[in-house]
């Protein structure tokens, strides 16, 4: 199976290369290094002792997309590649509808014109917006997330929809995930976020090695169980699996066409307040905090159903938050500056 991955070289990208190789997939990363660093690469060849086809570039760039695709065999594309900065996105929209968006019309313009049809997606539980109750079901309807970034992915999904009407021979996957945390078990790759940490996890992990003074936890005044909000978290090597779920899938049912969506989540909702413990707990030490105001366009609570990836994908997030906690600790304590030199 030769797979190519566009954001391969991202958080989630990388885990997910470790697992397709580990399954005696052949993999392409095809990454611009936006948000991201080539020693992620190194570091799965170094852990599964298989190498790498790494090719700098990007989505939006056509031609080089038609050589990449005329010079190599490929049979599926998982398409990470992504501009992912909820708050960033109201800023700069455009660059975020750009990226995201045409971005991936360009890649499913040069598979079509490539005769390659297994496309599995990046989407996100933002998609059900704040209309929907939880648990999100991939049966609801899809909502209206407040953020462009959140649109980007309602208008991608919309884009493999329109794609499959138009195209007999698509055959494309959804894959909303909830909210990856953890790292390898090795400490050897993680998140390493460039500038200041978007979300949680990466947050609280910088605070403990000394690189941020302490975390702010935004609002503590929901109507949850402790007033924090409350995500689905899941550990980043389960969502890895999911997607090689996603592909063996594909290959299981050969006389699918259209899109399927799948939510990749735990289904349990574990609050702020509840990882803040959960880190001590791994790392033995108190995490400096305050309190701060909500902040715009959060959601109290959501998470997964996740019985339809757990019955047709034969798939499960198995690990335990103390898990995701500890293997967080193992990477940033070992690389306090990410794949970063200083
Ligand atoms: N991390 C999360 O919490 C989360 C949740 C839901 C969905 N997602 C989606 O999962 C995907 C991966 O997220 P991640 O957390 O690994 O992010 P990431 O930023 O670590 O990885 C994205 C990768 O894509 C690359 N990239 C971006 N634009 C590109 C372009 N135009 N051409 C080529 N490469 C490009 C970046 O350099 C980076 O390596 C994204 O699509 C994101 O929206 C992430």
């Amino acid at each position: 199976m030769n797979v190519l991955v566009t954001g391969g070289a991202g958080y989630i990208g990388s885990h997910t290369v470790l697992s397709l190789l580990e399954n005696d997939c052949n993999v392409i990363v095809f990454d611009n290094l936006f948000n991201s660093n080539l020693e992620s690469i190194k570091r799965v060849e170094n852990l599964t002792g298989k190498s790498v086809h790494f090719i700098q570039g990007d989505i939006r760039d056509k031609s080089q997309l038609k050589s990449l695709f005329s010079q190599n065999n490929i049979d599926t594309v998982i398409h990470f590649a992504a501009l992912k900065a909820v708050g960033e996105s109201g800023q700069i929209p455009l660059a975020y509808y750009q990226n995201n968006v045409h971005g991936s019309v360009c890649l499913l313009e040069v598979m079509a014109e490539h005769n390659v049809h297994n496309f599995i997606f990046s989407s996100s539980a933002t998609v059900y917006g704040e209309e929907n109750d939880v648990p999100y079901v991939e049966t609801m309807k899809l909502g209206t997330p407040s953020s462009p970034y959140g649109a980007t992915k309602v208008m991608v999904e919309r884009i493999m929809a329109d794609t499959a009407a138009s195209n007999p021979d698509f055959r494309g996957v959804s894959l909303r995930y909830f909210n990856p945390i953890g790292a390898h078990e090795s400490g050897q790759i993680g998140e390493s976020p460039k500038g200041i940490p978007n979300n949680l996890l990466p947050y609280v992990a910088q605070v403990m090695v000394g690189k941020r003074e302490k975390l702010s936890v935004f609002g503590d005044d929901y109507p949850t169980k402790d007033g924090t909000c409350e995500r689905d978290y899941l550990h980043v090597m389960d969502l890895a699996e999911g997607h090689v779920a996603a592909m063996n899938w594909l290959t299981r049912h050969p006389a699918f066409t259209g899109v399927e969506a799948f939510n990749l989540g735990t289904g349990n909702g574990v609050s702020v307040f509840e990882i803040v413990s959960a880190f001590e707990l791994a790392v033995k030490k108190a995490i400096p905090y305050e309190v701060s105001p909500r902040r715009a366009g959060d959601l109290p609570a959501f998470w997964a159903n996740a019985e339809k990836a757990n019955k047709q994908l034969n798939w499960k997030a198995t690990r335990t938050l103390q898990q995701m906690m500890e293997d967080t600790w193992r990477w940033q304590s070992a690389n306090p500056n990410g794949y970063d030199k200083e």
